[in-house]
């Protein structure tokens, strides 16, 4: 069974969904990721197929990447969030509620993209791998370390092993977290080989 990362170490203690929309708040502006929007205006991606937000949140993402024509399923586990309104901004904006640490409910070659902005989970890239359509990309954006959250980011090597072979990695930038051997910061860009 799909052990989630992010799920057991805080979900799991937490009693309610409550307390992970408290711990995940409507962020402040709704800007998306600057990772997304630098990483995004330099690649096309292959045309007719959707992008996946996973673990979309208040959907900042997904905004921005439907405003850029892109067709989006934006998927996350807390419903409430998936509820809040914003899905509706656009029709081009699907909203999935689902866990993204099972299986995924998708069949493969499914998505141009798949984007994921501040989530881990154990097995992540193993589990979106396949959903790409090959020439499709993968955009991974870590949290980064700060306020003591070092233990839900992914261990040091972790994409580079599920991802290949299979992808070519067109940035790859991995910092390990200081004082720790098994946590690293996050970005990569990968695109699925043909
Ligand atoms: C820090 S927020 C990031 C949201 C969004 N990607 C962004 O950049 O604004 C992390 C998100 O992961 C979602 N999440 C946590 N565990 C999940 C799971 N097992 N399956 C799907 N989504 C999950 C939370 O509900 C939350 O929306």
């Amino acid at each position: 069974m799909a052990y989630c990362h992010w799920f057991s170490s805080n979900f799991r203690r937490s009693r309610t969904l409550k307390d992970v929309i408290t711990k995940h708040r409507r962020p402040r502006g709704n800007e998306p990721s600057r990772f997304i929007v630098d990483a995004t205006s330099n690649i096309t991606l292959p045309n007719a197929f959707p992008v996946l937000d996973l673990a979309c949140g208040y959907g900042r993402n997904s905004v921005f990447l439907s405003k850029r024509g892109h067709e989006v399923v934006a998927a996350d586990y807390c419903r409430e969030m998936l509820m809040d309104g914003w899905g509706t901004s656009s029709s081009f904006i699907h909203s999935v509620h689902l866990d993204a640490c099972l299986p995924l409910p998708f069949a493969n070659a499914t998505f141009s993209a798949v984007v994921v902005v501040h989530f881990y989970a154990i097995g992540l890239f193993r589990n979106i791998r396949d959903l790409v359509v090959p020439g499709g990309y993968i955009f991974y954006e870590s949290i980064s370390a700060r306020g003591g959250n070092a233990n839900e980011l992914p261990a040091p090597g972790v994409a580079q092993e599920e991802l290949l072979p299979g992808y070519t990695f067109l940035k790859l930038r991995e910092r390990l977290v200081e004082g720790s051997k098994s946590c690293a910061t996050l970005r990569l860009i990968a695109r699925r080989d043909f």
